[in-house]
C-alpha cells in the first residue's frame, strides 16, 4: 500500500473506532451476544468501505464526524454480512480474519443473532443526530442503505451466489456480484454525496463508481480464493470452487484482462474530482493480496 493510502486507512480507522466502540458497549444486552458482535467487528478487517465513504464525503467537504458515523454504520452491515456468509448454511467457513469464524467460536445460534443485532445497529447509527443535523438527510441515508442490503441488494445477491442453477450466463453472474458485493460499495461511495447534499449527477457518478469498484473487488477476491494464501488472506482458500462467479465463467486470465478494463473505466469516472486517493485505491483494489 502507498503512503497516501496507508495514512488514509489509518485516519478512517481512527475516526470510526470510537463510534464502533460506543455502539458496541451496550450494558442492557446479553454478554455472549455482545461478545460475539464485538469480536466480529474488532478482530481485524481492512475498513475499506468506511475509507471509501470518508474519501467520497471529503469531496463535498462533509464534516468528518458525519462521515465517520456513516462509515461505522457500513462496517456494522459488513460485519453482519460476513458472520452470516460464514455460517454452515452459507459458505460453511471456519476462519475469518485469521481467527475462528463467529459460528465456530460462539455457536450457530449466537452467530445468527449477532448478525441480526449488527444490522439494525447500522440504522440506529444513521438515525443519530451526529450523523447529520438534517432529518431529511438521515432518512435518505436510511432508505438508501435499506435498499442496498435487502432483497434487491446484498441479501438478494447472496441468495443468487448460493443458487448456481440461477446463474447461467456471464450476465447473471455479473448481476449476482453487483448485488452481493457491489451494492454495499455503491452505498459507501454514494453516501458521501448524500451527506454533502451534492447534485444528483455526483450521487449517480459515485454510485456507479462504487458498483464498478465492488465488481473489481469481488473479482480479485475470487481470484485470491484460487491463487492466494491462507496466511495472507486470513480466511480459507478454494472455498468457492463450486460457485458460478465471474471468475468461474471467464477463467483467471480473462478475469485479469477484465480487471484492467474496469481499472480504466473507474479512473475515467473519477477524473473530474482530481483526487489522487482514488487513482491509488483503484490500483490497489485490482492488485491487492489480502
Ligand atoms: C470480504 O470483504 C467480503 C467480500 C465482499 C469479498 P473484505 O475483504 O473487505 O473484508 P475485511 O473487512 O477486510 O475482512
Ligand atoms: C461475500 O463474498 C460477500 C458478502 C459477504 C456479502 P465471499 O463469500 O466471496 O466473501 P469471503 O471470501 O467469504 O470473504
Ligand atoms: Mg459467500
Ligand atoms: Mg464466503
Ligand atoms: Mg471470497
Amino acid at each position: 500500500m502507498t503512503p497516501l493510502l496507508t495514512s488514509f486507512f489509518q485516519s478512517s480507522q481512527d475516526a470510526i473506532q470510537p463510534i464502533l466502540q460506543h455502539y458496541l458497549a451496550n450494558p442492557h444486552a446479553p454478554r455472549p451476544l455482545m461478545e460475539a458482535m464485538t469480536q466480529s467487528i474488532q478482530h481485524g478487517g481492512k475498513r475499506l468501505r468506511p475509507t471509501l465513504a470518508l474519501a467520497c464525503a471529503d469531496l463535498f467537504h462533509v464534516p468528518r464526524i458525519s462521515a465517520a458515523h456513516v462509515g461505522a454504520a457500513i462496517e456494522m452491515v459488513h460485519g453482519y454480512s460476513l458472520i452470516h456468509d460464514d455460517l454452515p448454511a452459507m459458505d460453511n467457513a471456519d476462519m475469518r480474519r485469521g481467527h475462528l469464524s463467529c459460528w465456530r467460536q460462539f455457536g450457530e445460534a449466537t452467530a445468527i443473532l449477532a448478525g441480526d443485532s449488527l444490522l439494525p445497529l447500522a440504522f440506529e447509527i444513521l438515525g443519530d443526530e451526529k450523523t447529520h443535523h438534517s432529518p431529511a438527510v438521515r432518512l435518505s441515508l436510511i432508505q438508501a442503505l435499506a435498499k442496498d442490503c435487502g432483497a434487491s441488494g446484498m441479501a438478494g445477491g447472496q441468495l443468487l451466489d448460493l443458487s448456481p442453477h440461477l446463474i447461467d450466463s456471464l450476465e447473471t453472474a455479473t448481476t449476482m456480484q453487483s448485488l452481493k458485493t457491489g451494492c454495499l460499495f455503491a452505498f459507501s461511495c454514494e453516501s458521501g454525496a448524500i451527506l454533502g447534499q451534492a447534485p444528483l449527477e455526483d450521487r449517480q457518478r459515485l454510485r456507479h463508481f462504487g458498483f464498478l469498484f465492488g465488481l473489481a473487488f469481488q473479482i480479485q477476491d475470487d481470484l485470491l480464493d484460487r491463487e492466494g494464501t491462507v496466511e495472507e488472506l486470513g480466511k480459507p482458500i478454494g472455498m468457492d470452487d463450486h460457485k458460478r462467479s465471474l471468475v468461474a465463467f471467464l477463467g483467471n486470465r480473462e478475469s485479469k484482462r477484465y480487471l484492467a478494463s474496469l481499472h480504466q473505466e473507474m479512473i475515467q469516472l473519477m477524473k473530474p474530482y482530481h483526487e489522487p486517493f482514488f487513482e491509488e485505491i483503484i490500483l490497489w483494489a485490482i492488485r491487492r493480496k489480502n
